[in-house]
């Protein structure tokens, strides 16, 4: 199935979309609460290069999409939370003051974490989220939701949080309230996205940079595989876990280095028989993913979609053959876009072991990329795969205001 394939119906076809989301949440906020909310919205993110570097302190190239949560907020004067979403269970109805991690509460554990970081400073507050992001696919719906209730939040007590701070209580939620030992790249792309631009992160010194991407020449096509990933926060916490094994092996050689980010190909090469293969495998997809990306960014400076393009060709080797988190389905969705033609670039996209795929794609060969790839894709696998083409957008704000 293709969703937004219409070049032309598709920016009509989203603002349609969200102004049918808008007057759903509006009709259900008026079911659940009363008064007048205020509305807040914060994107999904797509990374292009720089795979599984974010926690191991290196550089990292998303753009926020011009998808993601809605949450319609109000102040309440009791210290309770009520919580309600359009398309996720549980509701909820908590106490400011003892919001506790349940795993039956899913999606709203991730806004649990993020009142609870606040609620020192926070008043109780109604909050009714629904959004137009695919979910498990691998476009960080869920850092969508902890930004989005961030921005509520900040909006409560006076914007006291600058943006950077947001991502810090973001972050935290997900990995002390959560669990999940991600690294600050989904919220840094959903609060600092800007539109018609990637941003170029490093996750060391959490500063950006902005790239131009030049959406008339080059689409953006996020490729999901339809295939959920299997026990991904397992997994992911043991990459991990593996990198941090890593950096102690290397420094138990002699090499000084506090993150992967801190290792160089000399590093690498002269401990190739020291190292357990396992370890030696991620650190060595890390450190050549840097110079991928740093690669990357030249080229997209240059206007070389081609170099940009091989770079995340690269990319999906080295996911797939040294940080192995790729899967059949992703091999054969990334195998299906690299070989049509118009495709600069195609590899895995995320934390892998399933979801999508992202395409840089020749605008003039859009058509034929959405014909030739799903039916690939098919051929091999039996299934269908849903396409998305992004523009990279705005970060959170509040709508009708900013952030
Ligand atoms: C997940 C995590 C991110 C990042 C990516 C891999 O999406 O949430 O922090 O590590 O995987 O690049």
């Amino acid at each position: 199935m293709i969703v937004e394939y219409n070049r032309n119906a598709t920016v009509a076809a989203l603002e349609l979309d969200q102004n049918e989301l808008l007057a759903s949440l509006h009709a259900a906020w008026r079911r659940e609460f009363s008064g007048e909310p205020e509305v807040f919205f914060a994107p999904g993110r797509v990374n292009l290069l720089g795979a599984h570097l974010d926690y191991n302190e290196g550089f990292v190239l998303p753009a926020a999409v011009d998808r993601g949560t809605f949450v319609l907020a109000r102040p309440r004067e009791d210290r309770r939370v009520r919580l309600h979403s359009l398309d996720r269970e549980p509701s909820l109805e908590l106490d400011l003051d003892s919001l506790l991690y349940t795993q039956a509460h899913g999606w709203a554990n991730y806004v649990k974490g993020v009142l609870a970081a606040a609620a020192a400073e926070s008043p109780g507050v109604d909050l009714l989220f629904g959004g137009n992001l695919p979910i498990g696919a691998g476009l960080s719906s869920s850092a969508s939701i902890l930004v989005a209730t961030a921005a509520a939040v900040n909006h409560y007590i006076h914007k006291k949080r600058s943006t950077a701070e947001l991502v810090h209580w973001c972050h935290g939620a997900e990995v002390h309230f959560v669990g999940v030992r991600c690294g600050i790249m989904d919220h840094y792309a959903s609060a600092f996205g800007r539109s018609d631009h990637l941003i170029y992160l490093d996750c060391r010194s959490q500063t950006h940079r902005e790239v131009p991407f030049r959406s008339d020449a080059a689409a953006i096509v996020v490729c999901d595989t339809t295939k959920r990933r299997e026990l991904s926060d397992g997994k992911f916490n043991d990459r991990v876990r593996e990198c941090g094994e890593a950096v102690a092996a290397f420094n138990r050689e002699g090499v000084r280095a506090t993150a992967l980010r801190d290792l160089s190909r000399a590093d690498l090469e002269a401990n190739i028989t020291k190292i357990d293969p396992l370890l030696y495998r991620r650190a060595l997809h890390v450190v050549t993913e840097i110079e991928r990306t740093r690669a990357g960014v030249d080229a997209l400076r240059r206007g070389d979609f081609i170099q940009f393009g091989e770079n995340l060709r690269q990319s999906h080797r080295s996911c797939r053959d040294y940080y192995e988190v790729s899967s059949p389905e992703l091999d054969a969705l990334a195998d299906a876009a690299n070989a049509t033609k118009g495709t600069f670039g195609a590899r895995l996209t995320g934390a892998g072991f399933g979801g999508c795929c992202v395409a840089v794609v020749d605008r003039a060969e859009l058509d034929r990329f959405c014909s030739e790839v799903p039916a690939l894709y098919k051929k091999k696998t039996g299934l269908s795969p849903r396409l998305h083409i992004f523009k990279p957008s705005f970060g959170a704000r509040r709508v009708a205001g900013d952030l």
